[in-house]
């Protein structure tokens, strides 16, 4: 993004400001349909990375598939026209409606994660229109990513664990009103290597061996998500799309299942950005911290996972030499967002701008201190258009009871 669009941008909606380029967008997208669907690998994108109803309207103009795992998300895409026939449901703990819009037809099928959800399912479902189902299955493999984002391994709280797959596998077999059209294992996200994949891939072709001996209709195996984008927008891409997608077909190659991943983050983390306004400048001790005027309420990542999104200065004035700074937001916690090499008269009122802030962002943003979330506005060359309306303290308090 250049300093004259950002200014322009700002001066439009105000900071702080959610950005999708929609050129940057699409360019990954074709890197993945690129990569894989020539090799007969499916791609859904993961819908809690981000997602609103233009979002959903613009995906659904393309090859991808859509996962979602709320009811709020599945109305989201619903409302951008998303269609039912490419979308499916996860999540550990689907509510009594969410199951019940899967039985409406209102997704293609459903992943189910644990037994529970699976007789819940079963009860709702009846024997003359079969509901298809993938079982989610916690193949074991861990991979070497951030505790929180780990979501494979014997330690976490997802899918079945093999060892009662068996039982699970007998049951699903002895009910005509689920279908078990596949297996599903996510194994964590901002995963940086393609053997942890593979390794997935493998537990996935033996346990889906393992359903068609029972003559279980097990027709596709979704490796999950998890591809790793770099930190820095200079950084070298951490992990080859087409070395993934075409060691996976190669592993499965003769083995008869069509494969499928689903990226959320390596699909729109890259084109997002966030602007934000410094509020104030002060040193203390021996640091020198810039305020701006978002932080941990629309940007929580580099609170819990330590992460970094590179700041870069969008004001078209000679700001001196780059000097040590910390990154703050206004919020009431040490809301730090990294420390930087920023320009030494950095002040009040100068423009930055936070690169690859398209994933787990705005998806993860709060009302904490009652404040607002940001306004989101897609850019296409020159053209720039509001998406989703920032919130303003009417909104926060909208739903308060008195
Ligand atoms: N599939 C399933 C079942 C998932 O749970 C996830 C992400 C994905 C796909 C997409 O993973 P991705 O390609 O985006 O890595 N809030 C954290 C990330 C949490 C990911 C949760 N599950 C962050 O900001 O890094």
């Amino acid at each position: 993004m250049t300093p004259q669009t950002a200014g322009e941008l700002a001066a439009t909606y105000g900071t702080p400001l959610f950005v999708i380029d929609l050129d940057e967008l699409d360019l990954e997208i074709h890197r993945f349909t690129d990569a894989c669907l020539r090799r007969g690998i499916a791609v859904g994108y993961a819908g809690k990375a981000f997602l609103c109803a233009a979002f959903a309207e613009h995906l659904a103009a393309t090859p991808l598939r859509l996962d979602v795992c709320s009811l709020g998300e599945l109305v989201t895409a619903e409302r951008g026209g998303f269609p039912a026939e490419r979308m499916y449901f996860h999540g550990c703990g689907k509510t009594g409606d969410e199951l019940r819009a899967v039985v409406d037809r209102r997704v293609a099928f459903d992943v189910i994660d644990n037994v529970e959800e699976l007789e819940q399912l079963a009860g709702l479902a009846s024997p003359d229109a079969p509901v298809d189902v993938m079982l989610r299955l916690n193949t074991g493999i861990e991979a070497h990513t951030h505790a929180f984002i780990r979501t494979g391994g014997e330690n976490t709280k997802f899918g079945i664990a093999l060892d009662q797959y068996a039982g699970v596998l007998t049951r699903i077999a002895a009910l005509p009103q689920l279908r078990l059209i596949g297996l599903h294992a996510h194994i964590g996200s901002q995963i940086t290597e393609v053997g942890p994949f593979l390794a997935n891939l493998d537990e996935l072709l033996a346990a889906g061996d393992r359903a068609r001996a029972r003559a279980l209709p097990v027709a596709e195996l979704i490796c999950g998500g998890g591809i790793g984008v770099e930190e820095e927008i200079d950084d070298p891409r951490p992990l080859d799309l087409d070395a993934l997608s075409a060691g996976l077909a190669a592993r499965a190659d003769g083995f008869g299942y069509r494969l499928a991943l689903e990226p959320g983050r390596a699909l729109v983390a890259r084109s997002g950005t966030s602007l934000y306004r410094v509020v104030a400048v002060k040193t203390q001790g021996r640091r020198r911290f810039v305020i701006v005027d978002g932080g941990l309420t629309d940007n929580p990542r580099p609170i819990i996972y330590g992460a970094r999104h590179l700041p870069e200065v969008m004001t078209a004035r000679d700001l001196g030499p780059d000097e040590p700074a910390t990154l703050v937001g206004r919020t009431c916690e040490n809301d730090e967002m990294g420390d930087y090499a920023l320009p030494r008269d950095l002040a009040a009122g100068d423009l930055l701008a936070m690169h690859t802030t398209g994933a787990y962002t705005y998806s993860m943003a709060s009302n904490y201190n009652k404040f607002g979330r940001p306004t989101v506005v897609f850019v296409r060359g020159d053209h720039h258009r509001r998406v989703v309306r920032g919130e303003s303290a009417d909104d926060v308090t909208r739903l308060d009871v008195i």
